[in-house]
């Protein structure tokens, strides 16, 4: 079982901030409350250095997906310093969420558009993802035609297609059966250290626990 860590200030961070030591994910004394005035989080504090697979636990409600959301930039901090080293891929919970496109080398190459790349870049940059995630094979297949393991790992490709350096997977297993859970926690564990990539995972699930470096609830 890895190390767990309260969601807590901590004074080792300012340290390691003042000694310029970059952490791949910074938070510091973030609060947030919804317009009601409600609190999420109240004075949150976590780092997670760059190669860690990390893993968050809490029980409903408690702000998880809130504080996924606050360090991927789709809800905006009010109080503290978050600092992202690197561009960030989010995968939810729900892939159908996520994944727009018909097919599944559509919908990786989709997420390059804004890049404005060469065809015969987009097309590189998707054969390199999809082989990340063993999904080369079913580059033509259709979205509906995948299981929900097969789609979070589209999902997944779409960020390394996009060069993201930082992954957030917000319960990325919930809609998977047991065996789908291990076969993707085990997937990011390995894109992580292969790949040198930093990723927070938020889950429900003990299991999974056994994959990562280290748990914050
Ligand atoms: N858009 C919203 N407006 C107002 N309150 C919200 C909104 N989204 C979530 N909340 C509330 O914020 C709190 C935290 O929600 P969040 O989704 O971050 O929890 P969570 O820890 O991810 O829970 P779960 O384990 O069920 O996914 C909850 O009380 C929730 O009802
Ligand atoms: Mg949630």
């Amino acid at each position: 079982m890895p190390r767990v860590e309260p969601l807590a200030f901590s004074p080792s961070l300012a340290m390691k901030n003042s000694a310029k030591t970059a952490s791949a994910i910074a938070v510091e004394g973030v609060s947030f409350f919804w317009p009601s005035g409600v609190a999420v989080l109240r004075n949150c504090s976590l780092a997670i250095e760059p190669g860690e697979f990390c893993m968050l636990l809490g029980n409903n409600g408690s702000g998880k997906s809130t504080l996924l959301r606050l360090l991927a930039g789709l809800l905006k901090r009010q109080t503290g310093r978050i600092e992202m080293q690197g561009p960030v891929g989010f995968v939810f919970q729900n892939p159908d969420h996520q994944l727009v496109m018909p097919t599944v080398g559509a919908d990786v190459a989709f997420g390059l558009v804004k890049e404005k790349l060469s065809l015969a870049q987009v097309r590189q940059r998707v054969d390199e993802a999809l082989c990340a995630v063993n999904l080369q094979h079913l580059q033509r297949r259709a979205i509906y035609a995948l299981s929900g393991g097969q789609k979070q790992r589209v999902a997944i490709a779409g960020a390394i297609a996009q060069h993201c350096q930082i992954l957030l997977l917000d319960e990325p297993t919930a809609l998977l059966d047991p065996d789908s859970q291990i076969d993707l926690v085990r997937q990011v564990q390995s894109l992580v250290k292969s790949r040198g990539l930093t990723a927070l995972w938020v889950t429900h699930r003990l299991a999974e626990l056994d994959y990562c470096d280290r748990a914050f609830c």
